[in-house]
């Protein structure tokens, strides 16, 4: 039988309660993997989706008093975030799921980081998107699990960063993958009962709507951003995933380093060649980031792929427990280094204890995929020295991003 994608169906709370069946996965995992780890065989490019013509609302772009009144903004004076000078090397190669009816604009760019940040989206006014997801921590939350609305229910996933969450080709969101875009994605916190409070019994996304119509800057900010004051689920959802993409990864230390070797013609485009400004161990962690198992290498770089490092389409599970059914995904690894909880379950502290295992701790079972299996099928086991070990997480800490983790243009627009 083939690996089946079991899909938890329903909430967040319900995430790993399997509950349905998704389709059969096709199991394309590396069987091939050669000395350098080719950066998956990425899918043609999407075609870049020709951007969404901004609407050209009425009123000039003046921040109006209530914007004014509640946040920071300066309407006449937009941050960039549909077109950001990215390195060359995020080309039409790098694989991209923005929808072509929802490409980033500053408009509604815009909108998305007032709804991201505002305690408002919560049943009683206590948490906001932000909460959970910290712009400081790489999007992500150095709880191992969140506490929502109530301050006393916790998820039961860990949380998830959310940087070059748009390189994440196949779209689905969430560890298992339970949500087909980061549009849908996006109202599933809003009405999670745990999370920001609005399920059935608060009157659902309709009774948030309701609410957003009675905050003075929303009718406004909704005017600025699509043309007219209707507030709709669909757009509060286009607005919250056209923020996330724009979180867009570029200025690491390795980002850097990388730059300066980069071409796009040279084999696997210089991917893995010495990096200049790194140290020894960080160059022997890229090596082993980038090089397979069968050539000395770690094969990382075969699911968590540069310069992205978002995870490859064709991933499957990652062997943390023995017979395990359900085929998980991984954020980009892009600001992994200041993240405190790993894996779905948070289970992992430290990214030595990440190391250790995929070293010695892979466990076999149905959703495992082939690139981490040794030869005759088993679970590998890379016996790494003490040093390579260190080496890895050294590289791993080259991919923080404290341009993205301290951008205005990502903090709280609110004001104090
Ligand atoms: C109470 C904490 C909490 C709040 C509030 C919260 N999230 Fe999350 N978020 C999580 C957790 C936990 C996960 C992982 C859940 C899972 O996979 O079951 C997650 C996952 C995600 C993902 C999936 C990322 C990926 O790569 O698959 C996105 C996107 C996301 N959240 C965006 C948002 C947005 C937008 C909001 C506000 C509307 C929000 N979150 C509010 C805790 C939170
Ligand atoms: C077969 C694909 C695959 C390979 C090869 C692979 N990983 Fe992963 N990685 C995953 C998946 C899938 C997850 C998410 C697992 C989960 O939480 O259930 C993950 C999670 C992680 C995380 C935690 C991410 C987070 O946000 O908590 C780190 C760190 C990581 N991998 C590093 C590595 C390193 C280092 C290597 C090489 C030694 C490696 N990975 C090799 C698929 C892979």
């Amino acid at each position: 039988m083939t690996r089946q994608a079991l899909l938890a169906a329903g909430s967040m709370m319900a995430a790993f309660a399997l509950t349905a069946c998704g389709g059969s996965s096709s199991t394309a995992t590396g069987a091939s993997i050669t000395a350098t780890v080719t950066p998956t065989p990425t899918p043609t490019p999407t075609p870049t989706p020709t951007p969404t013509p901004t609407p050209t609302p009425t009123p000039a772009p003046i921040t109006s008093a209530s914007i004014a009144e509640f946040t920071t903004l300066d309407l006449s004076a937009l941050a960039n975030y549909a077109n950001p000078a990215l390195p060359p090397y995020y080309d039409g190669t790098v694989p991209d799921n923005t929808p072509p009816g929802n490409a980033v604009t500053d408009r509604i760019a815009t909108l998305g980081r007032v709804l991201f940040y505002d305690k408002r989206l919560s049943v009683n006014d206590s948490v906001s998107c932000a909460s959970c997801h910290r712009q400081a921590n790489g999007f992500d939350d150095p709880r191992r699990f969140s506490t929502g609305f109530s301050g006393a229910a916790f998820t039961t996933a860990h949380a998830m960063r959310l940087g070059n969450i748009r390189y994440y080709r196949p779209g689905t969101m969430f560890w298992n993958k339970r949500t087909a875009s980061v549009e849908a994605q996006a109202s599933q916190p809003i009405t999670n009962a745990i999370e920001m409070g609005w399920d059935a019994s608060a009157g659902g996304i309709a009774a948030l709507i309701t609410k957003m119509r009675g905050l003075s800057y929303y009718p406004d900010l909704f005017t600025f951003a699509f043309g007219d004051a209707n507030i709709s689920e669909t757009r509060i959802q286009q607005a919250l995933a056209q923020f996330e993409r724009a979180m867009i990864s570029s200025n690491s230390r390795w980002d850097t380093a990388y730059a300066q070797v980069f071409s796009a013609t040279a084999q696997n485009r210089n991917v893995n060649v010495t990096l200049p400004g790194f140290s020894d161990a960080e160059n022997r962690g890229r090596q082993l980031f980038m090089t397979a198992p069968n050539a000395g290498g770690a094969g990382c770089a075969a699911c968590h792929v540069p310069p992205s490092y978002a995870l490859a389409a064709n991933s499957d599970s990652n062997g943390l427990d023995a017979g395990e059914t359900v085929i998980f995904k991984s954020p980009a690894l892009k600001n992994i280094g200041v993240s405190q909880a790993f894996m779905h379950d948070g289970r992992f502290a430290t990214l030595d204890q990440v190391v250790e295992h995929y070293n010695s701790g892979i466990q076999a079972g149905p959703a495992l995929d082939n690139r981490l299996s040794g030869p005759g099928g088993n679970p590998q086991r890379l016996n790494l020295s003490a040093a390579d070990k260190a080496a890895l997480v050294a590289f791993m800490q080259t991919l923080t991003d404290g341009t993205l983790n301290s951008d205005p243009k990502f903090s709280d627009p609110f004001k104090k």
